[in-house]
């Protein structure tokens, strides 16, 4: 049976500040789907939050990109920001860059990661979603799981997934992309993945089938509105088992604290880390920059779950060394690099101050 799993999610308002999202909105959200599922539109959904995101999972057969799955997604985003307003919730609509629907809501603010596929007699499926940070904070894991053996013994002793997986990056400043088969090209793609404000990857897809094994969300908010309007805080969607790793390895990268872009006004870099989801209220300096995994077993499109992956206490060292990159990073203050280098930055006064300063400055 072919199924779509469509995960779209934006940040409508923030309680308090951006730290979290009011329960009212996540009930309303809850209440739009089930009528789209009672309606036969939807097969299941599962509505969740990262910090202030609200995350929309659904599961249909209407495909990737399907106007009626969007609109209701952007209904329900719209409706969410209508109470969300009433609430004087901060930042309300804050994603929401378009007034009007056009088809479907790439380009318009939320964050979309979608795949179609033919389901197996058992699809685990893992949905990462992060807060404050940005797409490309998937390269590192994502590289982890399908090219490295270090991470992934599969690559190295399952015959299916031996043959490895091709990975497709998006350029996301010059909307390009490009696409490198794993394990040969490996050298020539860790230029890009390692330079993940600019390059992200979108897809990755087996070699045995060529099936569909990830996929992200890969907007850039602040290239589409033309100015700061926040992190992307993006979601990331992997296939498990089989000819794919393991529910283990696919979480094993997180062990680890390792650091991205994002955290406080999207101008630092920070560790993410890995939490459960009731503990993904980013307070900190309005951080550190957060990661839940909700895992599923799809049923004829059912989501049967979720379980709440990072709720281990396996992950708790990744959270105290998490912590303890928070602390250094922070010792830094505006010093880089913990704050972006100046072109990052999504926030900056560089301008004002370098007019202001004009005539002080002198050839040396
Ligand atoms: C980062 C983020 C926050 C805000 C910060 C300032 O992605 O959402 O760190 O940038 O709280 O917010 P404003 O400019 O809305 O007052
Ligand atoms: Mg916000
Ligand atoms: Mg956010």
């Amino acid at each position: 049976m072919k199924v779509t799993l469509s995960v779209i999610k934006a940040d409508i308002g923030g309680y308090v500040g951006h730290s979290s999202s009011h329960p009212d909105i996540l009930v309303l959200a809850r209440e739009s789907l089930e009528k789209a599922k009672k309606q036969g539109l939807l097969i299941d959904y599962h509505v969740t939050a990262c910090g202030d995101d609200l995350q929309l999972i659904m599961t249909h057969q209407q495909g990737e990109l399907n106007e009626r799955i969007h609109r209701l997604a952007w209904d329900t985003l719209k409706a969410g920001t209508e109470l969300a307003k009433k609430l004087k919730l901060y930042g309300a609509g804050q994603d929401l860059l378009a007034d009007a629907f056009s088809g479907n809501v790439k380009g318009m603010g939320p964050g979309v990661a979608e795949m179609e596929i033919e389901e197996r007699p058992s699809e685990p499926v893992i949905i990462f979603m992060a807060d404050k940070t940005a797409a490309g904070a998937w390269n590192l894991p994502l590289y982890k799981m399908f090219a490295d053996p270090f991470n992934t013994i599969g690559l190295v002793i399952a015959p299916n997934m031996h043959t490895g997986f091709t990975f497709e990056v998006h350029d996301v400043k010059g909307h390009k992309k490009m696409s490198f088969n794993c394990p040969e090209e490996i050298y020539d793609m860790l230029i890009f993945l390692g330079a993940p404000g600019r390059f992200a990857v979108k897809h990755v897809y087996s070699r045995q089938n060529n099936e569909i094994a990830a996929v992200s969300s890969t907007e850039r908010l602040s290239f589409l509105a033309g100015r700061y309007v926040g992190k992307d805080d993006p979601v990331c969607v992997v296939r498990c088992q089989g000819t794919f790793p393991a529910v283990g390895e696919v979480l094993e990268p997180f062990a680890h604290s390792f650091i991205v872009e994002g955290w406080m006004r999207g101008s630092h870099h920070g560790p993410l880390m890995p939490v459960a989801v009731r503990e993904a209220n980013p307070s900190r300096f309005d951080g550190p920059p957060r990661v839940i995994c909700l895992g599923f077993q799809l049923s004829d499109g059912k989501l049967i779950g979720p379980r709440d992956m990072f709720d281990d206490p396996a992950f708790d060292e990744a959270r105290r060394q998490a912590n303890q990159i928070a602390y250094n990073l922070r010792q830094h203050g505006p010093f880089e690099p913990h704050r972006l280098p100046l072109d990052e930055m999504e926030y900056t006064t560089m301008p004002q101050i370098m007019k202001r300063l004009e005539g002080r400055m002198t050839e040396l």
